[in-house]
This record gives C-alpha cells, structure tokens and sequence, in this order.
C-alpha cells in the first residue's frame, strides 16, 4: 500500500494563515502527513511576506512574485488551482468570512475536502446552499471552531454529558479584543463585521457543542461610542442574551475596544449553571506570564498554539496546543477517509465516506456544516436584532431569523 500524503491547497495569507494554519500544515509535513502545498493569495506580495516569515519552508506560492506586480490581485486565482487538485486534496479556507461560501462551494465542486476558519459564512441561505451541495457529494467540509478542542471547554463538555451539572440553567461568557483589531488589523472589514460576529460566535458555538441544544431566541444589545470618534462606524462592543430550546439562557458580552496594551489579546473565559452543578474557567490568563525588557508584561497563555523546543530534533520547532490540533484534524480526518476508501471506487467509495460523516456528525464533536449552521444562525439574529435597537429574533424550523 503507497504511503499516503495529503496534498494542501490554502487560500488566503493573512493573520490567522501565518499564525495558526501554515505553522501546522508545515508540523504535519514534518510529521509525514503532508506532501504538496500551495498558497493562493489575492496578490504576489502577500506571498513574498509569507515567504520572510517562513524562510526555511518550501511551498508553491501563487500568484508568483517573480511573475507578478505585488499589488496586482488576482481573486479568482484559486479557481484553476482547484481543478489541478487529485483525490489526495484538502483545502484550506482562510479568507474574509464573505469570501467563504463560494470559495467552499467551488471546491466541493472540484471534488475537494475542505477546512474552513470560522464562520462558515455569514448567511443561513448559503450554509444551506453549502450542506445541500456537501449532503450530495459526500464531501467533508469542516468549520474550524478551535475553542472545541481547548481542554477546558472539553472538560465541560464531558463532565455535563456525564450528568455531573445536571439540566442547563444559564451561562455568561467574555470574550473582547484591543482596539488595534477593529483600527488596524481589520479596518477593511470590521465595519461589516463586529465583535460579536468575529469572536462571540467561539462561545455561541461553544454552548451547542456542550449541550446540544438548539436556540430559541436572541436578543442583543449594541454601542457606538468610541469607533465613530475615530472615524469608525463599527460597533465598539455587542453583548447578546441567546435562549435555547429547554429554556436555558446564555449571556455572551463581546468588545474590540478593550486598551492596545491590554496584556493579552484577546481576555475571555466562561461559567456555565446547571441544576447539579457549576463551571467557571478564565480561558485566557492560565496563570502564567513573561515581563521582559523588551515585551514589557506579557500572559502567556501556552493552551492556545505555541512553539517549544522539539524533543527530538536540534533546532526545531513543536507547534502544541488546542489551535494546532484543531487546524490538523482536517488533515487526519482525510487520511482516514483515504483510508477507508482504499481500493473502492464510484458507490463504494461514496458508501464510505458517507458512513464516516456519518460516524463523525453522531459525535457531535466537529463542526460539520449542519453544526456550523448554528454559529451562523445566531450572528446573523445577533445582527439583526441590534440593528433593530434590541428587538428579539426567533428562528424558523431552517433557523433562518425573524423578528419576532
Ligand atoms: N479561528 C479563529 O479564532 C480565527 C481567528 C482569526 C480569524 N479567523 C477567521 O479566519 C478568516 C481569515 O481571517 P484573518 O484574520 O486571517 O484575515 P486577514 O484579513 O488577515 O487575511 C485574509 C487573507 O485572505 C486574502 N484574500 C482575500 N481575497 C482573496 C482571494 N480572492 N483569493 C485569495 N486570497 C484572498 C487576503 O488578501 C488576506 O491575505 C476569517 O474568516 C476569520 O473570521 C478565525
């Protein structure tokens, strides 16, 4: 039997590419689970950047700095790449959430996996658009929720489907950003996008993923106080009371307007009440920190994605942490579904990737699209809600929203 390797075609360059999916691609090449990959970006001079900050990886890198001007972009690009991709393809989408839905749907059309960063998309309709064309090809799309694989959300998880909490009563979770995100680092989109959008959605999801509930109703609260004095019409801070099928409710407080010396990036944590039984967890300080000369204070928060010392090799990097295995279980997950479809072709092939999606979807643990489609379902209540000042949103059958 040949050794299997999976070929990775990435779409997008940007902040989360360079920290969290390229760092693993390139674990997992190392690992021997990779062999091929592309990045595609909008221009040639996003991939010269990535190619400073990853001077000792190989990989192909298009549009081609030495063929094309660095601000020439080039957003359909990916298009031709997808359909150079052979069965051994995984692509990752790392681009604005806009970009999302036709950028899966092309590749579930080329016959190609996918593992898509979070949401994945903005719009209930198109999340059905995507689960009707995945239902129909059998083909693996996977959100990228990495909040799922935080040990101290797993534990939640666990210990409330053991019974140790008992029935959901209610639950508040933080989580809020500096102002250099909304300023700086997203200023192109975030008066599209908000906190509660880019962020909140981590503990909307995080919430079904433990009880598997369903929601009911939203009601958010929205202001606008600092962004417009500088020029922004973004919401600074977007707090969102989800209610869910048994009645339980859930408080999620969002905000990018937090100081730029705030020393973490992003503070957020979590408590959860049930009938048997708490849970608190601050998910951000672990209660370990660095003040150097030249970073100042610093929480360090070694949970998420960080390097340290590899035990085997000099030199080397060993990329740990829950954002790590996340970004890598779309690899394993693929090479499982190779393997299960190994010397089968046409209905037999398709019978086994079915009965893995099936065997993956019973877990509840992936955000398969018809997981996902509730992180979209409750930003696009919470948007609709506090653009109507407040008012409560209920969902349909399909959680398409309404205003109640
Ligand atoms: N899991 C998380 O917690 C997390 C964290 C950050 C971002 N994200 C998500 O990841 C996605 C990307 O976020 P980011 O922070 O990296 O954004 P970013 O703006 O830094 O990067 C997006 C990249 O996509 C590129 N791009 C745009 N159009 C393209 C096209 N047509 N073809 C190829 N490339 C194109 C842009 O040039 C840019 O390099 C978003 O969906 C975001 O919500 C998830």
């Amino acid at each position: 039997m040949a050794e299997r390797k999976i070929d990775v075609l990435v779409i997008g360059g940007g902040m989360i590419c360079e920290e969290a999916v390229l760092p693993t691609i390139f674990q997992e090449r190392r690992l021997g689970n990779v062999g091929q990959i592309t990045v595609v970006s909008l221009n040639s001079g996003i991939i010269s950047r990535l190619r400073e900050v990853f001077p000792d990886e190989e990989f192909v890198g298009l549009p081609d700095p030495d063929t094309t001007p660095p601000d020439k972009n080039v957003p359909t690009g990916y298009k031709e790449l997808l359909a150079l991709m052979g069965e051994n393809g995984l692509v990752y989408v790392t681009t604005p959430d806009h970009l999302h839905t036709q950028m899966i749907l092309d590749a579930v059309n080329a016959g190609q996996d996918v593992v898509c960063m979070k949401p994945l998309c903005l719009k209930v309709e198109e999340a059905w658009q995507i689960i009707s064309l995945v239902e129909q090809k059998a083909a693996y799309v996977f959100t990228e929720y990495h909040k799922r694989r935080d040990r101290a959300v797993r534990a939640l998880r666990y210990r409330f489907r053991r019974g140790d909490l008992g029935e959901p009563l209610y639950g508040h979770a933080w989580i809020e950003e500096p102002k250099y995100m909304p300023l700086d680092k997203f200023k192109l989109w975030a008066e599209k996008s908000s906190p509660f959008e880019y962020v909140g959605t981590h503990y909307a999801d995080v919430y079904h993923y433990v009880t598997g509930l369903m929601p009911k109703r939203v009601v958010a609260f929205g202001q606008k106080k600092f962004l417009p004095t500088v020029g922004s019409d973004a919401y600074d801070a977007i707090q969102a009371v989800i209610e869910w099928e048994n009645g339980s409710a859930f408080w999620i407080q969002t905000s990018w307007v937090c100081p730029d010396d705030n020393a973490k990036m992003t503070q957020q944590g979590m408590m959860f009440q049930g009938t048997k039984g708490e849970y608190k967890a601050e998910h951000a300080d672990r209660n370990c920190y660095f003040v150097t000369d030249e970073g100042g204070f610093e929480h360090y928060n070694p949970n998420f994605m960080k390097p340290y010392d590899d035990w085997d090799t000099p030199g080397v990097k060993d990329w740990t942490g829950y954002g790590y295995e996340s970004n890598s279980l779309g690899i394993r997950d693929k090479l499982k579904i190779l393997a299960a479809c190994e010397g089968k072709s046409g209905d037999e092939a398709v019978a086994a990737r079915k009965g893995l999606l099936k065997q993956w979807s019973a877990t509840g643990c992936r955000a398969l699209p018809r997981q996902a489609l509730i992180g979209v379902a409750i930003n696009e209540a919470v948007r609709l809600s506090v653009d109507s000042g407040a008012k409560f949103v209920t969902f349909d059958e399909r959680f398409f929203p309404k205003l109640a």
